[in-house]
This record gives structure tokens, sequence and C-alpha cells, in this order.
């Protein structure tokens, strides 16, 4: 550019990429922006787009919607896809509601019709890395405070990823949540993250174990009581609906109440008011999340369960999916829980030996969770080497005949070598270890496969 201004943009300058087919748009827009102190690239493609994307840090995408091959709404849903972080705003020389409205339905942040007016693209270019800015900040508090707490939600699969956008989208209501799931899956952990992600977030969370309060008491408990109330109850006592006021009840185990709690929980539900024993009405303001690994239906069925607050209860409905369906999280895991019980026990960070992974992956995890989180803290206590190997696992899991999957999942971008293991692996179990069967499965020579099974033990 012969006309650049003087002044270089700063290294922390805001950074576009502006996207057109027309040379000679991009390069007006580039020196609007280049007076402003930005920083700007410029790609004559959406292809272009994606490959800068990829090798630079950008902040705001400003992209022409008519392009030959790949238009911007196009190039729009390919950007949510691989920086979901980066604002996008169009231009569109045609101003047609209904595009601008779909594109800002696919997450644009904005759109300005051409001819473009300097003021508005730059004011609205700002304005969106305004928001990118908070939005990173917002998540950066988040994370630190998920970590302070040791209460990250750690995974990538598909299944844990898809029940979090359900929770991310239930979160920020008032409707009530039901956690289903198997024991250890981390329903507990779910119900924390919706109260975080909600208007209630700087109130209070407060939890109760229904199983593990007698039934006798569980209603004193929950609603509180007056003084009076009930012989040995000396004191006019706050019940944890109160103490929740503003903020989430989290109900863990709500399969097992009593009828009579399920009636008064019915009437809370219903009404937004209760009775502490003994006492007047009192109004609550309590976003209730209730969590079983029962089948709450079934206890419906079995008249154990009142009908009508479950479906009160399953106003919106999350399966917290077992380990053993996204087996691609357990090294994620692994590691997390590494770090966490090496630093409780001031060990130096472990490694892993490789047939450790083999076997963790491969066990069936009945427990979810919570048994691999003990099963590492019992190995990190163990452990006397500088990494975990099979004399460090419980001989339950050294010993366990793996888990028989007909299916292996795998998220997009594992290696191939990763992919081509693993599933050698699984073929070879699948035909009782006969390595001729397994190679007519994989459609390779019995050579191929003990060759590769070789390289296999080299790695
Ligand atoms: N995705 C995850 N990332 C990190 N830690 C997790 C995850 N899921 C569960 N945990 C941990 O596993 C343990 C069990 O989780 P949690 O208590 O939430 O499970 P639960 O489903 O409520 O179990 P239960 O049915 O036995 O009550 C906790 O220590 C929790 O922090
Ligand atoms: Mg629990």
């Amino acid at each position: 550019m012969t006309d650049a201004p003087a002044e270089p943009p700063s290294p922390d300058a805001l950074t576009v990429l502006v996207v057109d087919d027309e040379p000679s748009n991009l390069s007006s827009i580039e020196k609007i922006f280049q007076k402003d102190g930005m920083r700007v690239l410029t790609a004559p493609s959406a292809r272009a787009a994606l490959e800068l994307l990829r090798a630079h840090r950008v902040d705001v995408v400003l992209t022409d919607l008519m392009m030959p091959a790949v238009s911007g709404l196009e190039l729009l849903k390919a950007i949510r896809q691989a920086a979901p972080d980066v604002e996008v705003v169009l231009m569109t020389a045609y101003g047609t509601v209904e595009t601008a409205v779909q594109a800002m339905r696919e997450g644009a942040y904005d759109f300005v019709e051409k001819p473009l007016k300097r003021m508005t693209i730059v004011k609205t270019v700002r304005k969106a890395a305004e928001r990118r800015t908070l939005t990173l900040e917002n998540r950066q508090l988040k994370q630190e405070l998920n970590v302070l707490t040791g209460r990250e939600i750690v995974g990538s699969s598909p299944a844990l990823r898809r029940v979090l956008d359900i929770v991310l989208q239930a979160a920020p209501s008032s409707a009530t949540v039901l956690v289903l799931g198997e024991s250890g899956t981390g329903k507990e952990l779910l119900a924390r993250f919706i109260h975080q992600h909600s208007a209630r977030a700087s109130a209070p969370f407060v939890a109760v174990n229904c199983s593990a309060i007698p039934e006798t008491i569980l209603e004193a408990e929950l609603f509180g009581h007056e003084r009076g109330a009930f012989t040995g109850a000396h004191a006019r006592r706050e019940g944890r609906f109160a103490r929740a006021d503003g903020g989430t009840l989290f109900l863990d185990e709500i399969g097992e109440l009593s009828p009579s709690v399920q009636v008064k929980l019915l009437r809370v539900l219903q009404e937004g008011e209760y009775e502490p024993v003994g006492g007047d009405t009192v109004r609550a303001d309590v976003r209730v999340v209730a969590a079983t690994n029962k089948d709450l239906r079934a206890e419906v069925a079995a008249g154990r369960f009142r009908e009508d607050l479950y479906y009160r209860l399953n106003v919106i409905a999350i399966t917290a999916p077992p380990l053993r369906t996204r087996r691609e999280d357990i090294p994620l895991l692994v590691d997390h829980f590494l770090g966490v019980y090496c630093k409780k026990n001031n060990k130096a960070r472990l490694g892993v030996s490789k047939d450790v992974t083999d076997k963790l992956l491969d066990y069936s995890w009945p427990g979810n969770v919570r048994e691999l989180e003990n099963v590492i803290e019992r190995a990190v206590v163990l452990c006397r080497g500088d990494r975990l190997t099979l004399d460090d696992l419980p001989d339950t899991i050294r010993d366990a005949e793996p888990a028989e999957p007909s299916s292996i999942t795998f998220s997009v971008g594992t290696p191939l070598d990763e992919v081509e293991r693993r599933l050698i692996r699984e073929t070879l179990r699948q035909a009782k270890g006969d390595k001729s069967v397994a190679a007519q499965l994989l459609g390779i020579s019995t050579r191929t496969i003990y060759r590769k099974l070789g390289e296999m033990e080299g790695t």
C-alpha cells in the first residue's frame, strides 16, 4: 500500500479481516480502517478468509454478502464453527431485510448497507469488537471461578457438548430443570453450572440431598418451622427454601421424596408459596433444579411418584451422558484429575503410561466420572515413579474384561493413526484375539495386521 498512514498500528490494535471479491472495495475499506489505527487483513474470497482466520488473531470479520463460490452467509456459518468468538459484520448491496435477518439469526453481529459510509462501518466494527472483548472477559472470569472452586466441567465429546448447549439455553430462564443420569455422571456439577449461568448466580445455591435426610424431618428441613411446631422445635428455624431465596435450590435424589413432601413441593412449584411447619404462608422466589438417577417415569407408573409433580419438574429435562458413551473425554478427565490430585498431595505433576491410558479407555466405568476420579486419586497416592503404571490401578480395573463396544466414536480431528490403532484393537477384541479373523473384518491381509500390531507395540 503506497499511501498507508505513517503510524503503524500498535501490536494490540483491533484486528479486522475484510472479505470482498472486488479488489477496489478491499483497498478502500482497508484504508478506512488503517486510518483509524486498526490492523487490517484482506481476503478476496471466503476460502482465503478462513485461511487467514486460522493463522492470525482476528477480532472482527467484515464480509461482503454476495460473493461468487462461497457467499458471505456461508462464510458466516463456517466462522461460527471454526472461530465462534470472532464477531462477523456483513456488507450488503441489496439490503434485503430477509437475508440480513437470516444473518443475524446465524449469529452475525450486525450488517451495513452499501454504499458504505465511513463512520458507520468504523462504528459498527468497533462495537462488534467491544462485544467480543466482553464475551471473552466473561468467559475468562467464569473459567477462573470454576478452576478456583474445582468445579470445571471437563470434556469435549459431542455427547457432553450437546448437553451443555441445552443447559446454556435453559440456564438464564427460571424454568425448573430435571437432571437425569446414572450415578457419578456429573448431575450436581451440571446443577451448579445452571445456577452459575443464570441471573441468580450471585444469590445462594442451596443443595439438599433428599435421600440423606430422614423422611420425618425433611419437611421441616425444606420449609422451616415455627417455634413449638412439634416436640423439640425449641426455636423458629429457617428452611432451605428460605435460604435459597433469590437463588437456586438443588433437590438431589428427588425420587426419594415421601408423598406428603411431594404435595408441598408441587404447591411451591405451582403457586410459588408454602407454609413452614406450624407457620403462615410465605412466598418463595426460588428456582428448583432436581436430580435423580431413578427412572422417574417408572416411579410414576408404580404409583410412588406423583404424576403432576413429575410434569412440573420435567419442564426441561437434561440427561448427563454415561462415561462409556463418551470415551474420548477419558484422557481429558484423567489429565484434569491428575492436576487436581498431584497438587493436593504435593506431588510433581505425574505422567501416565500408555498401557494405563488404554486400560482406562477400555474400562466400562459403571460409576462414571466419580469412579474415574477416585481411581486417579488413589493412583496418585500410590504412585512411586513419575508416571502412573498398571500397578497403581485397582485390581477391578486392571483385571476387567474390556467393555464390548461394537462401535467406537471419535471426535472430529482425532489423529488418523489413533483412529487406526483403536479400530484395530477393538476389532481384534471382537474377534477374540484371532488375528486372521480381525484382518478379514478389517479387509486387510493377515500380514498387514501383524505388521500394524508390531508398529503399535513400538508406540
Ligand atoms: N465433566 C466433568 N468434569 C470434571 N469433573 C466432573 C465431571 N463430571 C463429574 N465430575 C466430578 O465427578 C464427581 C461426581 O459428580 P457429581 O457429584 O456431579 O455426580 P452425580 O451425577 O451427582 O452423582 P450421584 O448420582 O452419585 O449423586 C464430582 O467430584 C464431580 O466434580
Ligand atoms: Mg449427586
